[in-house]
């Protein structure tokens, strides 16, 4: 049964949706509408890959979450479908919030999420009330479970919170489904939990996965948890984090913890812990397994701090990264775009050993939707350079550029002239670790993104742009003589 909420979400959609086709980024995705956040059950099912989303489709702030929906074969190419969930019950008034999906063995769809409420305290204050439930559909319809929620604020450990309680990952393991769910703890910080399940209805508590212990911020929000090459890697989003170095910047951030789960206590025993991508525009990553075995991620390709400066004619708000394959190198989690994406690459244009050392720009290197592998060295071996660059999306007045310096070994992503008209966060730097002074570097680049993956995928920068689409020229600066190799492919699609 579709409820009165639902169908005026896909009414809506069926009445706004075609409008403004020509205004969004051409491979990444985006509401088509409204407001979106985190992705939510990205998950296989019946041979397509699924992709729902945190959504509110009526304005392009956020709202009362509904999840929106699509489905693509390849990551590249996806077909929208309509909002699958509204808040439409007692137990979700306040939201359908993030949660993830899995398959049934009798090949129904189930997708577990956060049900938000809000109680009146004692002391007169209203806070929210955030339980687990579930809805089982066949890829399009879906129907609540009816007796949500599935699992409450009884079934977390002493101490642990009903009111930050959210964004079950669900997944199918050895016959059983299992399901990540952050928590606060009674220190006011992040808590992984652990429950399993014979059939997706009756829960039990497993084990804390991971505990913040305030150490890398408070809330953590958005887990996922997977094997990988060998070991166990828990993705996590918290809140509230302090700045470290330039590893993490405060506020919201992502934070991979790589090691092995004891099998006993259930506890991740950590290896190494970093950021997940060193751009501003990225949070609340999901992962999927393909059928092929590769694991890939995709996150909201946004930043919760600055989600109220947009342009003001903005129609639609929100996009995805690119989904990114996984992968483990030297105990660090890389990723590089899907494979998939090659697909769709045509003109291509190459120049080899071309010397930087002022302003140029090479003919043939322009446009909007591109990708670029670049390899920089020095190119007089008795001088090292000063700083190399590249400007994109540029025209008489606006750029985007990428640096690298030897001298402090980083790189820094600059979008002070990028098109937004507010004071936000535009830079960021970090470092990168260069193999025989060679650096390695792949730029993907949507109507409204920017996506740096550096040396191979060992660490990625993403963030949004909002400059004009005419602005379409590329050019290099270098203090000091470079030596550059370039790739460049035109990214076409044809919707
Ligand atoms: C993370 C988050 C989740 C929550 C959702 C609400 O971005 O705060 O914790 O489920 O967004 O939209």
């Amino acid at each position: 049964m579709i409820s009165k909420e639902l169908q005026t979400a896909r009414d809506f959609e069926d009445a706004y949706l075609h409008f403004h086709t020509n205004e969004l980024p051409k491979f990444h995705v985006t509401g088509g509408i409204g407001w979106i956040n985190d992705p939510n059950g990205f998950a296989p099912y019946k041979g397509e890959y699924h992709l729902f989303f945190q959504y509110y489709p009526y304005d392009v702030t956020w709202g009362p979450m509904h999840w929106g929906h699509l489905k693509t074969k390849d990551f590249i190419r996806w077909e929208r479908l309509p909002a699958a969930l509204a808040p439409d019950q007692e137990y979700d008034k306040n939201g359908c919030f993030s949660g993830g999906a899995v398959e049934m063995p009798d090949g129904r769809h189930l997708l577990m999420y956060t049900g938000v409420s809000k109680i009146r305290r004692d002391d007169g204050t209203v806070v929210d009330k955030q339980t687990q439930c579930v809805a089982i559909g066949d890829g399009v319809d879906y129907e609540k479970y009816e007796n949500n929620p599935v699992i409450d604020h009884t079934m977390v450990p002493e101490g642990g919170s009903s009111i930050d309680f959210r964004d079950p990952k669900i997944w199918r393991e050895n016959g059983m489904y299992r399901a990540a769910i952050g928590n606060r703890s009674e220190d006011g910080s992040g808590a992984i939990l652990l429950y399993k399940s014979v059939d997706a209805f009756h829960w039990e508590f497993e084990g804390v996965l991971a505990a913040s212990h305030n150490q890398y911020g408070r809330m953590w929000e958005c887990p996922d948890f997977f094997p990988l090459d060998g070991k166990d890697v828990l993705l996590v989003s918290p809140q509230e984090m302090t700045a470290i170095g330039f590893e993490f910047h405060p506020g919201n951030g992502t934070v991979c913890l790589i090691g092995r789960q004891n099998a006993e206590t259930k506890e991740l025993v950590r290896e190494n812990v970093h950021a997940i991508d060193y751009g501003v525009d990225f949070y609340a990553p999901q992962t999927l397994k393909t059928e092929d075995g590769r694991r890939v991620m995709i996150a909201w390709m946004q930043n919760w701090e600055t989600s109220a400066c947009k342009p003001g004619d903005m129609r639609f708000f929100g996009q995805m990264t690119l989904p990114r394959e996984l992968s483990l190198r030297e105990g660090r989690l890389c990723q590089n775009p899907v494979r998939e994406l090659e697909n769709y690459r045509e003109s291509k244009i190459t120049y080899q050993n071309v010397m930087v050392r002022s302003d140029i720009s090479l003919a043939g290197i322009s446009g909007r939707h591109l990708d670029i592998s670049l390899t920089v060295r020095p190119g007089n071996m008795s001088e090292m350079y000063k700083y190399f660059r590249i400007y994109l999306a540029k025209d008489g007045e606006r750029y985007t550029y990428i640096r690298y310096k030897p001298a402090t070994g980083t790189i820094r992503v600059d979008r002070t002239h990028s098109g937004f008209p507010y004071d936000i966060v535009n830079v960021r730097e970090f470092p990168v670790r260069l193999k025989d002074d060679t650096l390695k570097m792949r730029i993907i680049l949507d109507r409204c993104s920017v996506e740096l993956f550096v040396n191979d995928g060992e660490q990625a920068a993403s963030f949004v742009i909002y400059t004009p689409a005419e602005a379409e020229a590329i050019s290099f600066s270098a203090e000091g003589d470079v030596l550059m190799d370039i790739e460049k492919y035109d990214l076409s699609i044809d919707r």
